[in-house]
């Protein structure tokens, strides 16, 4: 049976080492880090989101900038608001909560941030520092999943690593942040042939497809390393939903040695990941250390 790999923990630990970071900045320096959440419409799961980067953000000391814009808005009106965010000298993080509204191009706009305050690392300047080995500031999620990685992992390096799903938000960003690990990487995706036995050869499997419980035990290699991005809401008993990530736990987790489980494993380090983006922007643009 697999080690649970404790994202929980994990995120409590970090939210603890972003406070203490915020105090450091608050008492020796007079900064208060700030961090602006720009949500566009009415999506539910984006407002849950946004909701709990809120609470967090004020929970650990920083200051939260909340913008809930029509889903109407027009493109050049979004694009004023992050101008007038990347001149104020109050936030330091910006992060345009994604999806967008089909009528926005949601490129223009995240490019549009300044990438000194781009928490997300979703702007073309981090995601090719990332690329070329220099990273500044990296997408959270697969920062998250490289933290519990390494606490997991005696050793990265020359480990075959599987990334299923190619997004820009994880996959992508994932491959690269085990390619600087040494791991030798593959991302396999929907297009791929024979995906189970290239899921098979992984010693370290990331799934991040978003389609439910589709890894099964077959898919993987016995002792190896299983980190589920997956956030899945399926029917389940009683006319109830539950959550479930892209792996199906019950079958994997009798052949893994260690899994993420849905949820308490990716999920809580995503925003603990921001807050800390957020600290490090906030260092990074006041010309201070940095060591989270
Ligand atoms: N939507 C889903 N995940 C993310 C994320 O990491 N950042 C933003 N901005 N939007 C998202």
């Amino acid at each position: 049976m697999a080690e649970l790999i404790d994202g929980r923990s994990c995120a409590e630990e970090l939210r603890t080492s972003v406070s203490d970071h915020v105090s450091d900045l608050k008492i020796n320096h007079a900064i208060t880090p700030g961090l602006a959440v720009v949500l566009v419409g009415e999506d539910p799961a984006s407002q849950v989101y946004v909701r709990n980067k809120k609470k967090q953000t004020i929970e650990t000391g920083m200051k939260s900038y909340d913008y809930h814009l029509d889903e109407n808005v027009g493109e050049r009106q979004l694009l004023d608001l992050i101008d007038e965010l990347n001149s104020d000298p109050h936030v330091h993080g910006i992060l345009v909560q994604l999806p967008l509204p089909d009528s926005i191009d949601s490129h223009a706009v995240i490019n549009a941030i300044d990438p000194m305050k781009d928490v997300d690392g979703f702007h073309l300047r981090n995601v090719g520092l990332l690329s070329t080995g220099n990273a500044n500031l990296v997408p959270c999620t697969p920062l998250g999943c490289m933290m519990l990685l390494k606490r997991t992992c005696e050793k990265l390096s020359g480990m075959n690593s599987v990334v299923v799903g190619r997004s820009n938000i994880v996959g992508k960003p994932m491959a690269a942040l085990l390619l600087a690990e040494n791991c030798t990487v593959t991302i396999g995706h929907s297009r791929t042939k024979n995906l189970p036995d290239v899921c098979r050869e992984a010693d370290i499997l990331v799934a991040a497809v978003g389609r439910a419980e589709m890894i099964t035990g077959e898919w993987v290699k016995p002792g190896a390393v299983v980190i589920d991005v997956g956030i899945n809401r399926i029917d389940g008993k009683h006319g109830k939903t539950r959550l479930v990530g892209d792996v199906e736990f019950e079958s994997v987790s009798m052949v893994a040695s260690a899994i993420t489980p849905v949820p308490g494993g990716v999920g809580p380090m995503t925003i603990a990941c921001l807050l800390r983006n957020t600290v490090q922007a906030a260092c990074a643009i006041n010309n201070l250390p940095f060591n989270l």
